[in-house]
């Protein structure tokens, strides 16, 4: 019996196999066994696709070309039926998370030498907050990708469910956990019993307790400091003249924001910017802007702010060079500003914490231990959000980026 488990994430992908009960992941690229979640599509070499670091190297290298990132986050939306244009053709988004999900089966194949036809995909609690018909559709749409792709049984795991099984075969005694999964799209969340005697059992529905999620995650971290940091230096709030009003915000925020960062480039907001830098009160700025739209800089500019918010993970204060935007220029961050930016965020995670806590029937007393994983855990305003739900838990990290797709792996084979 040969199964996977694959953890399609935002942000980062990863896929294991799982024979005979042993639990493998699969190298990715060189030994790495994690890929960025991203796809880029090269038009110098008439569409040629590259995956993960090699599709953001090129993209970085200014290889002439299409780069696509944060599919996942529009899986629950009406932006998934959009296709992208690819020189002069055009590609359904559809295909693109088909693409980057049959290179990942494909590098798994490798590893087994054999067809895998079954497997545990994970999936966020929540898609899309409010909207269960939404909910429903994105985990349809992976599920019709994954069928697509050759996957005959597909099972779907909530992903803090198997971040649970993941942190379990850790424990040697028996605890009450709360495990926040905190990613880049996403923050989920379960209340889970574990313990030594219990993860050999088949049937585990009854230690769930509950289960909770949000759709907050590193990426709407990254759109905050981009918006509070770096768009203020493209004319982002500075005014107009003649019109009397700011700069329109919306093309501001399409840029900020990963997953429709390639919505903005259209002829028609080159046209309106370069209108608006003649009545713009600083038209430098617009300037800038107008230069992101013209030569699709709009994924260096997200890099960027996504490096200064994981460096303010382990400093006060960074600074962003915006060099490849023009010589000299930098955007300065500081950690107190950018945790203010996120502060309504940060608390939503509190709050969900919270309510999973509430749903179980517990109070925050009674968990043992909070289990931190996923990428945006090391945010220290995230950590301590969360931890303000249980404050007597104690905090245990394992694994930021690989326990859910270690866990899957584990769960694949089995049939609950
Ligand atoms: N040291 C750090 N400080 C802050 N954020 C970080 C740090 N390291 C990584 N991140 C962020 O973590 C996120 C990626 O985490 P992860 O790989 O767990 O997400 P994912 O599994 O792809 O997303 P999801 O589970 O929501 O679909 C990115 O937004 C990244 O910027
Ligand atoms: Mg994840």
């Amino acid at each position: 019996m040969i199964a996977c488990g694959l953890d399609f994430g935002t942000s980062n992908s990863a896929i294991g196999i799982k024979r005979d009960d042993v639990v493998t992941l699969v190298p990715l690229e060189d030994d790495k066994t994690l890929i960025p979640s991203a796809v880029f599509f090269d038009y110098e070499t008439n569409g040629q696709v590259l995956f993960g670091t090699d599709a953001i190297s090129a993209y970085v290298g200014q290889t002439e070309g299409r780069l696509m990132r944060a599919l996942k986050s529009i899986l629950g939306s009406p932006l998934i039926d959009e296709e992208t244009s690819l020189g002069s053709r055009k590609v359904p988004l559809t295909t693109v998370v088909e693409l980057f999900v049959r290179h990942l089966k494909q590098k798994a194949e490798a590893v087994a030498g054999r067809e895998i036809t079954s497997i545990v995909h994970g999936r966020p609690v929540r898609f899309v907050d409010g909207d269960s018909q939404a909910d429903a559709r994105a985990q349809d749409v992976l599920e019709a990708v994954a069928r697509r792709v050759g996957f005959r049984n597909v099972r779907f795991v909530y992903e803090p469910i198997a971040a649970a099984h993941h942190y379990e075969q850790t424990v040697s005694r028996e605890e009450l956990v709360l495990i926040a999964d905190i990613g880049g799209g996403t923050s989920d969340f379960s209340i889970v019993r574990i313990g030594p005697q219990r993860r050999d059992r088949t049937d585990r529905t009854d230690d769930v307790l509950a289960t909770a999620g949000a759709r907050v995650g590193g990426t709407d971290f990254d759109t905050a400091l981009s918006l509070a940091a770096v768009m203020p230096l493209l004319g982002f709030g500075t005014q107009l003249v003649k019109k009397n009003l700011p700069m329109p915000n919306a093309l501001y925020y399409e840029l900020a924001t990963w997953s429709t960062i390639n919505f903005a480039y259209t002829y028609k907001n080159e046209r309106d910017l370069a209108e608006l830098a003649l009545d713009a009160r600083e038209p430098e700025k617009v300037g800038r802007f107008l230069k992101v739209i013209r030569e699709r800089l709009g994924h260096r500019l997200a890099f960027a702010a996504e490096e200064a918010k994981i460096a303010l993970s382990g400093v006060d204060r960074a600074e962003v060079s915006l060099a490849f935007l023009e010589d000299g220029l930098v955007a300065s961050t500081k950690r107190a500003g950018f945790e203010r930016a996120i502060a309504a965020k940060t608390d939503r995670l509190y709050r969900t914490a919270s309510d999973c806590i509430s749903a179980a029937g517990l109070s925050g007393d009674t968990i043992d231990t909070i289990f931190l994983t996923g990428g945006s855990s090391r945010m220290p305003a995230v950590r301590s959000a969360i931890a303000r739900a249980a404050p007597s838990a104690r905090l245990a990290t394992g694994s930021d980026f690989l326990s859910v797709a270690l866990g899957l792996t584990q769960l694949a084979g089995r049939t609950a």
